[in-house]
């Protein structure tokens, strides 16, 4: 594996998502508790719109233009217009910053 810094862990509050844009990576940081982070593509398969920054709804994303969502965990639908899921990459904590591994 090869971790990826994204950003440092205080930046993502308790219950939120935030973006994070790394070269030509769309990639969205959730933390649904202290010490829990996913990190999941930020291009919804609806339509490609950012899911952006935003209050995690339980374990959850909406798509701010057509409200999709989708598990945090494991990138699924959970509600429609999106057709599938969205990528869902392995994350970890590391000294205080968010890290993913971002390989294939
Ligand atoms: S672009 Fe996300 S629901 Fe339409």
């Amino acid at each position: 594996m090869a971790w990826t810094r994204l950003l440092p862990l205080g930046e993502v509050p308790v219950g939120s998502a935030r973006p994070v844009r790394l070269g030509p990576d769309e990639l969205l940081v959730c933390r649904p508790a202290d010490a829990v982070v996913y990190v999941l593509e930020d291009v919804c398969s609806h339509d490609g719109s950012s899911l952006g920054a935003q209050d995690l709804d339980g374990g959850a994303v909406t798509c701010p233009r057509h409200g999709a969502r989708f598990d945090i965990a494991s990138g699924a639908v959970l509600r429609s217009p999106a057709p599938v899921g969205i990528a869902v990459f392995p994350a970890r904590i590391a000294l205080d910053w968010v890290e993913a591994d971002l390989e294939d």
